[in-house]
């Protein structure tokens, strides 16, 4: 790596091409020396404010692949030359780390694990993780059969997400007056995200499978970063509609109002696809003009089609001790309807939040060891799970 350098800027370049400058000031702000920087959480121990804004490069000098800049304020610190380029080269840091892969419903073979092998090797819940990054859902067997067995899987990754409705959910057919989603119904689930009404929206979903042995209930799973890059390229002034339209998602009963505007898509600074929300019982776009409208049911119809094509969509039926994870900002799920006269089935569902996730991922590169993140002051879950109250099935007479 080549170094030249100006009071006000660092010029780095390399034989492969490579050339960035660096402003003096984003140099003296990133230093990781010491007195600047707490070594135990990467804090700075000053705000910006309290740096010269016309700080300037007095002195800079490279040995074994590290540059030492000295600074006018009297500051001195060490960077790693890959390290540099790095920030250069990635300036936005990835939610999870691992390149995603689309897929169909051709998908083989489906990442499976087991949870007997999660329990006892983190290399095993680091696999997992890398797989969700990947592919954007998992697949766990052995998931012990009791009520809130999933907090076991809950627990090797971090805490689970509360919400009015609780912790932990029954997803089964109920009697009525106590349905206040579709889910506890036995009727076909069409494809959807889990509360896009919700701010956050819950970032991932597990569904945990107690019993299945009604005819029909098989799970089905789309890869939303499937559709919105076939629509992009494809039909891009339809996807442009998809991130540029606002779209209210909206809950409301007599204990809460959940209240949530977002386009369908979410595209990062650097492009990348990084939200899918398609729920096509709660959305309502806004009262925009009528040719932005136009463009926008055309290209919601697309991408409905798209979702719902029988060679995008991954069918399959949880047996009792499974369960199935999905990234709730990509992956679209739904269920086909059951009947009642013929078994039961009853799941239970959970939330976890997505920097939980990407959390123990990251930590656990950094450490292998690492535990998951447990409260440092009480434990706010403890009562959850007695809380999680299961409701009396509905059986035909
Ligand atoms: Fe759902």
């Amino acid at each position: 790596m080549h170094v030249r350098h100006t009071e006000t800027r660092l010029y780095l370049s390399d034989d492969d091409g490579f050339a960035h400058d660096f402003h003096a000031f984003w140099l003296r702000e990133s230093s990781t020396n010491e007195e600047f920087r707490d070594p135990g959480t990467g804090h700075k121990l000053q705000d910006a404010d309290q740096l010269p804004l016309d700080v300037t490069i007095v002195h800079a000098a490279t040995r074994s692949g590290e540059l030492e800049l000295e600074f006018s304020d009297g500051h001195r610190a060490v960077y790693s030359l890959t390290d540099l380029r790095r920030a250069a080269e990635h300036p936005f840091t990835p939610e999870l780390i691992g390149e995603k892969v689309t897929w169909n419903a051709s998908l083989d073979p489906l990442p499976w694990h087991n949870m007997e092998a999660l329990e006892n090797d983190p290399h095993k819940i680091l696999d997992l993780l890398n797989d969700l990054a990947r592919l954007g859902f998992v697949l766990v067997r052995g998931v012990p059969l009791e009520l809130n067995g999933v907090l076991q899987f809950i627990d090797l990754i971090g805490y689970m997400r509360l919400t009015n409705n609780g912790g932990i959910q029954d997803i089964k057919a109920v009697g009525e007056g106590r349905i206040y989603d579709l889910s506890m119904t036995p009727r076909s689930l069409e494809p959807h995200v889990d509360n896009p009404y919700r701010v956050p929206q819950p970032g991932y979903v597990l569904l945990h499978c107690l019993r299945n042995d009604a005819q029909g209930g098989e799970s089905q799973l789309t890869d939303g970063l499937y559709v919105a890059e076939k629509m992009r390229s494809e039909q891009p002034e339809l996807f442009d509609s998809l991130c540029n339209v606002p779209v209210v998602f909206r809950y409301a009963d007599e204990q809460a109002t959940l209240e949530n505007t977002s386009p369908f898509i979410d595209i990062s600074p650097e492009g990348r696809i990084e939200h899918v929300r398609f729920h096509g019982r709660c959305d309502q776009v806004i009262a925009a003009e009528p040719d932005k409208l136009d463009a926008f049911y055309r290209a919601r119809r697309t991408y409905t089609d798209l979702i719902k094509a029988p060679d995008v969509q991954l069918t399959f039926k949880l047996n009792p001790g499974e369960m199935f994870m999905v990234d709730n900002f990509r992956i679209i799920h739904g269920r086909r309807n059951f009947q009642l006269e013929t078994g039961a089935r009853h799941m239970r569902q959970a939330y976890i939040d997505r920097d939980v996730v990407s959390s123990r991922q990251k930590t656990l590169l950094r450490n292998i060891d690492a535990k998951p993140p447990r409260p440092r002051q009480g434990d706010p879950f403890e009562n959850v799970a007695a809380r999680a109250a299961t409701e009396p099935e509905q059986r035909p007479a």
